[in-house]
């Protein structure tokens, strides 16, 4: 990074803003809130208590503008091989154009609004004739968590046709096997979800569940028509015996942490209808279009990202918190852990040489309220200094007086801690001193709905992309949770074969008690 020209000057403002307060940034400057905000329709970023000042945000920006970070953007929407690592377009966003789609695209989403319709008007049937009443999504990693995720938020939008959603992605079989408890394999349809249709996790879950298919039904063809396959390999959905008919297909150019917005949504489809998840589309879209028209300074998840790069490397802040305060967002840090840790978890520039600066922050996160009675306490008081992000909803759950009680202690428990978190508290007991000044972003948006849960992930997908320009390498590949996989196989030969001597020690004496435990 000491290459851009904004760099050394960048580090010397970082020097000097390490001995302010942020108290004193907000003393000094009374305008400072309207200074550092930005809004786009349905959502603004407050990023006035963070760190920086007028020049940081211009060095910022032309550092942003000397990465090319606009010809990037342009290409990731146009649709170029971004992920030149395996030979790939990104082309998420070509999922999302709700007015002008990609015929491909729009050929799926008619076999999606299909098979919605059959599910909402109890015409999909299961080998004894009973119309499906539960729906169960097997997946891992993005054909999992993006469609948890949203039908979790979106469940008051629930389409009273849909039949009842439940996901498994978990391979030691304990997930599947207490959902299966509580389902009749009668009114039961499977989706298996994965891209590759090679993930062992997946395909071994999909097995279990269609042998508890098989030993109801007794025929492979009858208990096939209970599973619906979603897949970027045909030929392997194919082998597996997804029936032709019961195929949902995406591309190799949609990313596992950006497929919900592909037929891997279909789940999501189910829930609120088509039109819900078209709705999803269009925020997306939205955001898209914001990310690649609206200068830097005034640019929701450029900012963002530029914001978590100067946190990053210049303040040297290792830890990312994610903090909505909506308990319909329970999965969202989840759901972020794998989009940008999976992303920009990377220690090696797009030519191959490794990097001399920090890339990706760790990066949790829970539902706001509850994580003020777990790991708060770390960032009051602690020896991290961390960034986080607060996600404030302006209108709440439901109607009613109780309901706006519960909406105002919600706001002000928000607005409380991110205060909190910058203000601090002096104390002559050393316990109670509080330092404050920590560094937030607040991100208020109008509603949990489809169209703003489309435009927050989209916002989340962009600043993703913005490091990743910044830091020069390539988001879209992930090779660093191949080397785990291959080792799980050999280690479950070994187990199979019980003979554990060419392994290490340490797995050699785990696996010795394991079988003494079992003998
Ligand atoms: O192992 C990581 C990963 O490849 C993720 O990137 C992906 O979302 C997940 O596994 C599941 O992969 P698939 O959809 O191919 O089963």
């Amino acid at each position: 990074m000491k290459q851009f020209h904004a760099y050394q000057q960048l580090k010397a403002q970082a020097e000097s803003l390490q001995q302010t307060h942020l108290n004193d940034l907000f003393t000094q400057n009374p305008e400072r809130f309207a200074q550092f905000h930005v809004q786009m329709p349905g959502a603004m970023l407050d990023f006035s208590k963070q760190k920086i000042t007028e020049e940081v945000l211009d060095g910022l920006v032309s550092m942003a503008e000397e990465a090319n970070l606009q010809q990037w953007i342009e290409r990731l929407l146009d649709g170029d091989e971004l992920n030149h690592t395996e030979g790939r377009k990104a082309w998420h966003t070509a999922l999302r154009d709700v007015s002008n789609p990609n015929p491909e695209v729009a050929e799926q989403w008619e076999k999606m609004a299909y098979i919605v319709d059959e599910l909402h008007q109890k015409q999909m049937r299961g080998y004894s004739g009973k119309a499906i009443t539960d729906v169960v999504n097997i997946g891992v990693g993005g054909s999992d968590l993006g469609p948890l995720m949203v039908t979790h938020a979106l469940e008051m939008q629930q389409n009273s046709n849909s039949p009842d959603i439940h996901f498994v992605s978990t391979l030691d079989g304990r997930q599947l096997q207490s959902i299966l408890a509580k389902l009749n394999p009668e009114t039961t349809l499977f989706i298996v979800a994965s891209k590759s249709f090679g993930t062992i996790d997946t395909l071994s879950l999909a097995e279990t569940a269609k042998a508890w298919m098989l030993s109801s039904c007794g025929v492979e063809t009858s208990a096939m028509r209970h599973f619906i396959g979603v897949s970027a390999n045909p030929q392997k959905m194919t082998e597996w015996g997804i029936l032709p008919q019961m195929q949902l297909a995406f591309w190799d150019w949609v990313g596992g942490r950006f497929s919900l917005w592909s037929s891997i949504g279909l789940t999501i489809a189910i829930q609120m209808g088509m039109d819900g998840f078209k709705q999803m589309l269009a925020g997306a879209h939205e955001v898209d279009m914001h990310f690649k028209n609206t200068p830097f300074k005034e640019n929701i998840p450029a900012l963002i990202g530029l914001l978590g790069v100067w946190n990053t490397n210049f303040l040297d802040l290792a830890g990312q918190a994610i903090l909505p305060y909506d308990s319909r967002l329970k999965y969202f840090a989840g759901y972020l852990e794998q989009l940008e840790m999976e992303s920009n978890g990377k220690h090696t520039k797009r030519n191959g040489e490794f990097v001399d600066y920090r890339t990706c922050p760790i990066l949790w996160g829970e539902v706001g309220p509850n994580a003020q009675h777990a790991f708060y306490q770390l960032l009051h008081q602690g020896t991290e200094r961390v960034m986080s992000d607060f996600i404030l909803f302006k209108e709440g759950q439901g109607s009613g007086e109780r309901a706006t009680f519960h909406q105002n202690l919600n706001i002000a428990n928000c607005l409380a801690q991110s205060r909190a978190m910058m203000v601090g508290q002096e104390s002559d007991d050393p316990h109670k001193h509080y330092p404050g000044n920590q560094v937030s972003n607040t991100l208020l948006m109008t509603r949990v709905d489809a169209h703003h849960l489309g435009m927050l992930v989209a916002m989340y997908e962009h600043k993703v992309f913005t490091q990743s320009v910044i830091w020069n390498i390539n988001p879209f590949d992930q090779w660093g949770v191949e080397l785990g996989k291959k080792i799980a196989l050999s280690i479950l030969e070994c187990i199979d074969e019980r003979n554990a001597t060419q392994l290490d020690q340490s797995t050699q004496g785990i696996l010795q008690q394991i079988w003494e435990h079992n003998a």
